[in-house]
């Protein structure tokens, strides 16, 4: 395993331990989902997707005020019906691609998740949101919707009239009532917010790698079917995973009581 990291313009990436940290890196406009960053995001989270030293991410904002206060509102300014729709189009494409990399990726939301930025949160397989965080969907005042995702991943996650509420009003919560809608996970103190992250990726690099893989390819694929086809994913996966050498070693080191060691085969 090597400690290293990826370089790009708008994003810092750090991997250590097999946990990368992304930071997206521009607080002097609340860390705004430019074109640069969405750029960044998809290299860095190609990059990641195919890194062996990498089983966790962990996904933030620079400085204490932000995750993301949505899409650079200035490239906004000039968007038609064309480039509007591609623009969803794009990022639709890059937060798919960074929900279905393959690894856990645990959004810390340090402040701001606005628009797009919730979006972004959205698209992560966890949220850990600050005490101070607030989160919404403030599109319809600017004469948009969310373009991102959000009137899609929002109502699946908390229900359609919540979702609503947040969509039609644009009111802004705080991390207590994302929690209590269960748009986030767990709310913390922000000093404490990095160190739950990596306890939470602790644990998960604790679990056998194929499993984890296993898991969310069960959720995401099995998501959007009918049950009997979804369940048929399931079995089709729990199948394999019971062919694996980290399977007999999960099995050999509960009945043995030692810690398992996982080669991820
Ligand atoms: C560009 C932004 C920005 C954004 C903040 N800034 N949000 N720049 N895009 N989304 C800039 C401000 O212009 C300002 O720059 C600096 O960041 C600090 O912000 P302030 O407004 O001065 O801070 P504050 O008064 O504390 O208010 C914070 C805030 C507010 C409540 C988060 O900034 C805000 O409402 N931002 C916009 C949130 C939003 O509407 N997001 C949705 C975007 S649309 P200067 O240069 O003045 O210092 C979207 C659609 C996605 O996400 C789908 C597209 C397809």
């Amino acid at each position: 395993m090597t400690d290293h990291a990826i370089i790009s313009e708008t994003l810092l990436c750090e991997i250590k331990d097999q946990i990368a940290t992304v930071t997206i890196n521009r607080p002097q406009v609340l860390n705004a989902l430019s074109i640069q960053v969405f750029t960044d995001l998809e290299h860095v989270f190609t990059q990641l997707a195919k890194d062996p030293d990498v089983r966790v991410i962990l996904l933030t904002g620079a400085g204490e005020k932000a995750f993301a206060a949505g899409a650079d509102i200035k490239e906004l300014v000039e968007t038609t019906r064309i480039t509007g729709q591609s623009l969803s189009r794009r990022g639709h494409r890059i937060f798919r691609q960074i929900e279905t990399c393959g690894k856990p990726v645990l959004a810390l939301i340090n402040g701001f998740a606005l628009g797009g930025g919730c979006e972004l949160a959205l698209a992560c397989t966890l949220r850990i949101a600050a005490d101070s965080a607030k989160l919404g969907q403030p599109e319809a005042r600017l004469g948009l919707i969310p373009g991102y995702g959000g009137t899609q991943r929002l109502p699946r996650l908390i229900g359609q009239s919540a979702a609503l509420k947040l969509l039609l009003t644009g009111e802004r919560i705080d991390a207590a009532e994302a929690l209590r809608l269960g748009l986030v996970d767990e709310v913390v103190p922000l000093a404490e917010l990095y160190l739950r992250g990596q306890q939470l990726a602790s644990s998960i690099l604790a679990m056998a790698p194929l499993a984890v893989a296993g898991c969310l390819e069960a959720v995401y694929k099995g998501a959007d079917r009918d049950l009997d086809s979804a369940l048929g994913i399931e079995s089709r996966i729990f199948g394999r995973l019971s062919a694996t050498a980290d399977k007999a070693e999960g099995i050999r080191a509960f009945l043995e009581k030692h810690t398992p060691i996982w080669t991820g085969k």
